[in-house]
């Protein structure tokens, strides 16, 4: 398969890793052989190579801080929808930032892969929190894959696991810590450091979204709220249709008085049918110590789905992260790979 990136960033630098060093295996295990095409990325610039291009040089150029453009390969100009629609590719690996207010340019990068006939994976939020139901249908109408599992707790399996092995469960709820810059926000507020500190320690981190307010505002849960709204209840709604609350508002000593009642803040988003309304929300809330939710801390990322067969199940993982969220990408490109046999 030939790969086409477009980001070439923390995650796109995540996956890149993986391909390297799972290269073996893919192969072996799930006949995925690959080779990259092209890497185009705003800040970075770009470089292309039909034959493929060396994935270590690329990695070890934009970690020393060189342009792709030193690299050897054709390097064109123009805006990346455009660049899309001449390469010649079979999968979109879209990594650019998630804007989830317009979901752009992703959207356009997505839609002009879609319209030639590539398969998309993406970890960008936006485009499938504002767009889900007009790219999937795309996708359906050219045959082909748009996948995107790290959209909601990065690499671990949460979308995959509603489509596969929770399928002819009724889900009635889902409650969880989808954010991974607030929750590490709350757990060093906890234990003492100022709000301030621990923000810049998560953005160190790479957790953080490039605009913080995506986070502390709680747009980002906001975003994989509505995506989880969509996949698992057929929502058609928009992010912002839903309330939203971030965690701006909670002080140090908010968080040392709960815990003193045996209580935690987390930041949660929840969706839920009621009556024939799919409602959702995101909101800080004080969950029980002993909850499964109440002991989840740091960057770690949890869901409780309440189903009418299995009752309540928990799943808990990093939501966020270089080598996680690269991961979730390996996983839609292997789910790309099993259906091509
Ligand atoms: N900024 C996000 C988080 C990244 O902190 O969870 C993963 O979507």
């Amino acid at each position: 398969m030939r790969f086409l990136f477009v980001g070439f960033g923390t995650v796109g630098q995540g996956l890149a890793e993986l391909l390297l060093e799972k290269k073996t295996t893919l192969e072996k295990e799930f006949g995925l052989v690959y080779k990259i095409v092209g890497i185009l990325d705003k800040e970075l610039g770009n470089v292309f190579s039909p034959d493929g291009l060396d994935l270590q040089e690329a990695l070890e150029a934009v970690q020393t801080q060189k342009s792709l453009a030193d690299l050897a390969g054709e390097h064109l100009a123009g805006e990346a929808a455009e660049i899309i629609s001449q390469v010649e590719a079979d999968v979109l690996i879209e990594v650019t930032y998630t804007d989830i207010k317009t979901g752009q340019p992703a959207t356009s990068h997505i839609r002009q892969a879609l319209e030639k006939g590539m398969h998309v994976v993406t970890t960008n939020k936006g485009p499938v929190a504002l767009y889900y139901e007009e790219l999937t249908e795309l996708a359906r109408a050219q045959q082909v894959q748009f996948l995107f599992e790290g959209t909601v707790m990065s690499g671990t399996p949460v979308l995959s696991l509603f489509r596969e092995t929770l399928a002819g469960c009724e889900v009635q709820e889902i409650k969880g810590i989808l954010n991974g810059t607030t929750n590490y926000i709350l757990t060093r507020m906890e234990e003492g450091l100022s709000y301030e500190d621990a923000l810049k320690k998560a953005q160190e981190f790479g957790y953080a979204e490039a605009v913080p307010d995506a986070d502390v505002l709680g747009w980002d849960a906001l975003a994989k709220v509505t995506i989880l709204a969509k996949v698992v209840f057929g929502s058609r709604a928009k992010p912002f249709d839903f309330p939203c609350e971030g965690i701006t508002g909670i002080t140090s000593s908010a968080v040392v008085d709960a815990l003193s009642r045996g209580k935690r803040y987390k930041l949660i988003g929840r969706v839920w049918r009621e009556r024939n309304l799919i409602k959702a929300e995101v909101a800080p809330e004080e969950i029980d110590i002993s909850h499964p939710l109440g002991s989840v801390m740091g960057a770690t990322n949890a869901l409780t789905i309440l189903t009418d067969t299995l009752g309540e199940i928990t799943i808990v993982g990093p939501g966020a992260g270089r080598r996680e969220t690269g991961f979730s990408l390996l996983s839609d490109l292997i789910r790309i790979a099993r259906q091509q046999k």
